[in-house]
Order: C-alpha cells, then structure tokens, then sequence
C-alpha cells in the first residue's frame, strides 16, 4: 500500500513528536514542513529528512493530501481554513480552535470542501483508555453515575522554550489541558449536557524561567484555576480540577468513574499507556489489563526520567486510514468541537455564574480494535 503524503505546518516544540511519530509508520510519510519562521522549518527538515518550504508552496503541493497544524491556539483556525481551502484535509494539534464559533465555521467549511478535519488528543486512542472504555461498555461497573478528573500543576512557564500562548485565549489550564480530560470522558461517556464552573487567576503575571526567554515576563489573560461540574447526557456527573496555580497536592488519580456495580481509576490522558485498576462492590482495587490493545507500551522518556507510552499521530493515521476506507476517524473535528464548547462553556459558566447548555453533540468514536500497532487501522 503507498503511503498516505503528509505535509505539517509549525515547526515548534511538539513538531518532533509528530516527525517521530511518522517515521515509526508505514502507512503515513512526512513530505515537507513549513513555518512562519523559515529557519524554524530547514532545522527541522534537516533533523528529520524531510523538504523545508514556504507555507503557500507546502499547500500548494500535489503530492500532500493531509496538512498537520501545530502552530498556536491562536491561529489553528486561520492555518486549518488554509489548509481547507487548499483543498487538503486538515490534522489540528488541540484545540481545534481558540473560540467555539471559529472551530464551527472551520467543520461548515470542511463539509462545504467535503474534506475531513482531524484534531488531538488522540491519547483517548491508547491502549490503557480503550481498556477503560471497554470495561465500561461491557457494564462492569455498572451505570456510571459520578467521577472526578484532576489536572493540576504549576504551568508551563518552567519548561517551555516560548509559554506566552498558555496564557493568551486558547491556553489557559481548561483549553491547553482540558482537552485530554474531556475527550478522555467524552469517550467513555459519550456528550455533555451542560457544564458549570469557577475561575480565577491566580498570578496575573507569571516569570519566564526555562531558557531562553529565562526573566521575562507574561500578562496573564486566562483563568488559571477552574473548577466545574459536567453533567452527561447519559446522566453522569463528573466534577473537573484544573488549574496551573498549584505547587503540589494530593489527588493523584487523573480520572475516576463510580458506576453502581463498581469504580475505575483511569489513567493520565496527556498520554496512551499506563495501568487503570477497577473494583467492584465492597472489593480491592484490580489492575486492568492493556496489553490486548495497541499503543500501550513505553517508548518515550519525559523530563523527569520516567517512561511513558506517546504515540502521538495515531489520531492522523487513523483518519488516513478513515479517508481510504471511506469510514468516519476517531479524532474527529466533530468530537473535538464538542469538547471545545464544553471546555468554553466552562470559563462562560465562571463569568455569568450560570449553567451553560451544550448544543453541539458528537457520537462517541469507534472502539480501537484489539491488535498490536497501527494496522488496526489498515
Ligand atoms: N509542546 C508540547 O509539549 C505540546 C504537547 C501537546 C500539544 N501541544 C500543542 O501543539 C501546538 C504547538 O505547540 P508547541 O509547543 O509546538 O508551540 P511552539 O510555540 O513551540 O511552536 C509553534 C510553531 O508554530 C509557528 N507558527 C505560529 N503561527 C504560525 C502560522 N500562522 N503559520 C505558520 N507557522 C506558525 C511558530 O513559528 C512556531 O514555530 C499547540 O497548540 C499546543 O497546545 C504542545
């Protein structure tokens, strides 16, 4: 089978992930890369083997049927219309859009082009979530009823090379984080009916100190602690903790589901691995099995040491795949339009002191089939 072209537009920090992450495949190449900054684009081109070009011409190119966008929250709509109107499919890094409204002109504007959008996270994809999801489809927990989900750090601010986006519109702990939280729910729940939340900023400027930008300083315009309560329209509700006002705390389980036959605690969603443990009435905690679903295993080591399972790109090999087979993709622009509402909504909520209705409704994705890598999606 020939290899689906790819062309990725921003060449920043995260690129790396994705260059990887398509040399890894034999379902998907990386033709060409561009970026605003053209020496951006030629180190990374040179890094993974790849052409260097100029936005206009990466669009322009025959050869590419897919263009990923991992620039900035602030511009994923503007570059994915691009690449729209090229006639491309667009891949966006999370979150779809900065505002609600542009990430809906974004879909109307694929489903007049009749060309797909794509958008992370695609971790939901992963072995430990999809264990999850079918542990919960097959009832053993029962109805869900109640969870939690907790994201809590200190910010970006000490590791990143350029983090004045996490605090601009689109960044903030609920859009750059959150995400991952509530595509992770929105997988195992399916939609949310209305949300409610609390905000606030906890520094209303925060001090560079990763290189090189180290002692300079950002305005910040986004809540940086919210706390919010989703209610699913399959009858759920699931309080959410997110914030980048925290030093250390002590709620160590990312996600937690309590059904009326048992609970789940599932795993971290910034990535695909890891073990969830579930228990049922009055039992001990029992560690989930993974190992049957692929993107599981350990192949990355972070900064502080530890190894964890990152297959970012898969959501796009799926959607290559999808395009071929003519069937939907999981890391859908509808999925990922939802859960941008769902996250807006939750800042909306803070500002009115009102519950917020969501409109948009999104199918839960396809289950990954059980296998090994990538050719369950072939
Ligand atoms: N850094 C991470 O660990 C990480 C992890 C997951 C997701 N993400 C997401 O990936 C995206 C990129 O993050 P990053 O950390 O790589 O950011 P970054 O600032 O390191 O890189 C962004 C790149 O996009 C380029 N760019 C900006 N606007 C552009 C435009 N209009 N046209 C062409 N190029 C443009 C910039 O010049 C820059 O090189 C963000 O949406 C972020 O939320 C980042």
């Amino acid at each position: 089978m020939s290899k689906t072209v790819i062309g990725i537009i921003g060449c920043g920090n995260i690129s790396d992930a994705y260059f990887l992450g398509a040399a890894r495949s034999n379902l998907i190449r990386v033709k060409a890369c561009a970026d605003l900054r053209l020496e951006a684009a030629q180190a990374k081109a040179a890094k993974h083997g790849v052409l260097a070009m100029p936005v206009q011409q990466l669009l322009a190119d025959p050869e590419i049927s897919i263009v990923v966008n991992l620039t900035v929250p602030m511009t994923h709509a503007g570059v994915s219309q691009q690449i729209l109107n090229a006639g491309k499919h667009a891949y966006s890094e999370k979150p779809l859009a900065a505002k609600f409204t542009d990430g809906a002109g974004l879909m109307e504007l694929s489903r007049t082009r009749n060309l797909r959008v794509g958008c992370a996270p695609d971790t939901f994809l992963g072995a430990s979530h999809q264990a999850c999801r079918r542990l919960i489809d097959s009832g053993a927990i029962g109805i869900p009823v109640g969870g939690s989900a907790v994201v809590m750090s200190h910010g970006m601010e000490s590791w990143h090379p350029n983090p004045e986006f996490f605090f601009k519109p689109g960044g903030g702990p609920i859009l750059d984080v959150g995400p991952y939280y509530i595509t992770q729910l929105v997988n195992l729940l399916g939609p949310v009916r209305r949300a409610v939340g609390l905000g606030t900023i906890g520094n209303a400027t925060r001090t560079v100190t990763s290189e090189p930008l180290k002692g300079s300083t950002i305005n910040v315009e986004v809540l940086t602690t919210v706390n919010g309560v989703l209610e699913f329209v399959n009858g759920a509700n699931i309080s959410l903790s997110a914030s980048w006002d925290v030093w250390k705390h002590n709620r160590a389980s990312p996600i937690e589901i309590y059904g009326t036959e048992g609970s789940l605690l599932g795993v971290d969603p910034n990535f695909f691995g890891n073990i969830p443990r579930v228990c049922k009435p009055n039992g001990d905690w029992q560690d989930v099995a993974i190992a049957a679903h692929p993107f599981g295993i350990a192949n990355r080591e972070l900064r502080n040491g530890t190894m964890q399972a990152d297959y970012r790109i898969v959501g796009l090999i799926d959607m290559a795949m999808a395009i071929r087979h003519s069937r939907p993709h999981r890391a859908g622009g509808d999925l990922a339009l939802h859960v941008l509402e769902v996250l807006e909504a939750l800042e909306a909520s803070s500002r009115s002191g009102q519950f917020i209705s969501i409109r948009s409704r999104c199918e839960r994705p396809e289950p990954v089939p059980l296998g090994s890598d990538e050719s369950v999606f072939a």
